[in-house]
């Protein structure tokens, strides 16, 4: 008889700065699972060898990050229909008979972090003001408008980009010029940072945020720091904030309960563990 030790891991490029295996192993220690959950620095070249030899080596699953996350997806045996719309993949689970299966939970932790945090809020309380255009907006939009959103309101730096996702997504997305905030602010429910502004290291967050206002949720994607500059200013102006940080500890749910059977919870004391230095 042979004990089989569940693993899983996250593959990307670089991978030292990744916190899922943190987070995975506290889940892993807090629920008694006799598991592994282990980083792994792969090349694109490499990646389709890479996810052919570990469901060989015993893997049940993998998360890959940045910059795996179009190829991972294009190299699956099934996608969810939230990974195609997405057109990327974080969670992939291998298949019996070969193979593996693309999901994308980033929009799901969005959405999840946002019900969880924000007593009472909905998506389809109101227009969502979207700045950014990248994947991870592209990931916001689709959980979004899943859930009912009336409208998004999407600004981006380069139009282009968000004419891009509206085109993708339909008639419920409108864009704005960059900087149009008054327009997206108007009557908003909802307001979203998801570009890399504010970010440490990064250019601040400068657009003009006077109409916001109090009953207006915010939140931002961006959780280093945790308090972001556009999350001061909403909360100037009496919104409710909601940082950025149970987005990644809600995107990381639905892989730990696939691959390890376990059911993964999104606590403070998790949120402590993954802010200590
Ligand atoms: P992610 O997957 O995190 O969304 P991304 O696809 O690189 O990353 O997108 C980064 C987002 O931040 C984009 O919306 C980008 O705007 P552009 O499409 O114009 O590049 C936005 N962004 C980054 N730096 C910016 C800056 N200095 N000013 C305004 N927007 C910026």
């Amino acid at each position: 008889m042979s004990l089989r030790i569940p693993l899983a891991g996250v593959i990307g490029n670089p991978i030292g700065h990744s916190k899922s295996p943190r987070m995975h192993g506290h889940w892993l220690a807090r629920q008694g699972i006799a598991g592994h959950y282990i980083p792994m620095e792969v090349e694109p070249a490499d990646l389709a060898s890479v996810l052919e030899t570990l469901p060989r080596a015993g893997f049940a699953g993998v998360n890959v990050t940045i910059p795996h996350k179009e190829a991972a997806l294009a190299g699956a045996r099934r996608a969810t229909p939230r990974a195609r719309a997405i057109g990327a993949a974080n969670t992939l689970t291998f298949l019996p008979g070969g193979g593996y299966e693309a999901d994308n939970t980033d929009g799901y932790g969005f959405h999840a972090n946002l019900a969880g945090a924000a007593e009472g809020w909905q998506a389809q309380d109101g227009p969502v003001a979207v700045f950014g255009a990248g994947g991870a907006a592209r990931a916001i939009l689709h959980a979004m408008l899943e859930a009912g959103a009336p409208e998004i309101r999407l600004m981006n730096r380069t139009r282009a980009r968000a004419e891009g996702l509206a085109t993708a997504f339909g008639p419920r997305v409108r864009v704005l010029d960059w900087g149009e905030t008054d327009a997206a602010l108007k009557d908003a429910a909802t307001v979203v940072n998801t570009t890399s502004l504010g970010m440490a290291g990064q250019p601040a967050f400068d657009l003009d945020l006077s109409a916001m206002r109090p009953g207006m949720l915010a939140t931002d994607i961006v959780y280093t720091p945790l308090e972001t500059p556009f999350l001061q200013a909403a909360a100037r102006r009496g919104a409710q904030v909601v940082d950025g940080l149970g987005m990644l500890l809600w995107q990381g749910v639905p892989g730990f309960n696939r691959w390890f059977g376990g059911d993964a919870q999104v606590t403070a004391d998790l949120r402590a563990l993954m802010l200590a230095p």
